[in-house]
């Protein structure tokens, strides 16, 4: 069943978990993910970013996601990730999107703050769920997101304390030493930060950059405060290790033998993850 974010927030906040976000810039990776949360029977979103617009239209791939959260026999939220502009924004919510973020981490805390009120307003009208973000996600090489090898700037715990009672957003990504991509090398994070800012914020905050990370790592950072995670790169590139290792192996494949090793291989690695943001034993 389709959803928004606050009520999936609610799930987390109750069972002190975080809610897996998962980019679903195709079917396939919809398909690893619905498949484990009606296992699991748990709350998840599938989320697509702007910066996959030329990967997958959100106007061909938005539809899917709300019918596929809707045909779902667990709760779903359908999220656009990372929202650089109002107008996407605007059609994610026309599409049925129950949850956007709004991302003005690059702008003056000023505008950051003015295009973020528009965007909560426009959530409010839709009754969906709005992130913000206040800080900058560092981006690794191998990243599509961001500009790639930018450096983060650490989010401020008073800055984030005074932009959330400014614009009222459901939940705040906040930049604490994880980067999206692939990690050049182990992050070290300041775990210290995530607790500040919670403290300050009373919000459910986000990680951004959440996969290849320990699971003492999540753990730690779920206890502090963190209720969505990020996920995407390296449940990607499990696909394409599948895909690899399948061309190599089987003579006269067709796409659609791809297709299937990549939800196979996407599903399997979800699943850790899973297990880790909800604490499945
Ligand atoms: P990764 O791509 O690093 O897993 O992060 C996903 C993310 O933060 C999407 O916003």
């Amino acid at each position: 069943m389709l959803v928004n974010l606050q009520e999936v927030l609610s799930y987390a906040e109750k069972n002190q978990c975080a809610i897996g976000s998962f980019n679903t810039p195709n079917l396939e990776c919809i398909m690893a993910i619905l498949q484990n949360a009606e296992t699991y029977q748990i709350p998840v979103i599938i989320a697509h970013a702007q910066v996959h617009e030329n990967v997958m239209p959100l106007e061909t791939i938005g539809p899917v996601m709300v019918l596929c959260a809707k045909r779902a026999k667990v709760p779903v939220c359908v999220h656009l990730d990372h929202g650089e502009s109002l107008d996407y924004i605007e059609k994610a919510l026309e599409l049925g999107f129950t949850s956007v973020m709004y991302d003005g981490s690059r702008l003056s805390f000023e505008k950051n703050v003015e295009n973020t009120q528009i965007a909560v307003k426009m959530a409010r009208k839709y009754g969906a769920g709005i992130e913000a973000e206040i800080g900058v996600m560092g981006s690794s090489i191998e990243s599509t997101e961001g500009t790639k090898g930018e450096k983060g700037i650490y989010t401020d715990p008073e800055i984030a304390g005074k932009f959330v009672e400014m614009t009222k957003v459901d939940a705040l990504a906040a930049s604490f030493g994880t980067v999206h991509g692939i990690y050049a090398e182990r992050p070290r994070l300041d775990f210290q930060r995530i607790e500040s800012i919670k403290d300050i914020t009373k919000t459910p905050l986000v990680m951004h950059g959440g996969s290849g990370l320990s699971r003492e790592d999540y753990t730690t950072a779920i206890a502090k405060g963190i209720r969505k995670v990020n996920y995407y790169t390296y449940m990607s590139r499990e696909a394409v290790l599948a895909a690899k290792e399948l061309i190599n192996k089987q003579e006269g494949i067709l796409f659609h033998d791809i297709a299937l090793a990549a939800v196979k291989a996407m599903k399997e690695d979800s699943e850790k993850a899973i297990k880790v943001f909800y604490k499945i034993h």
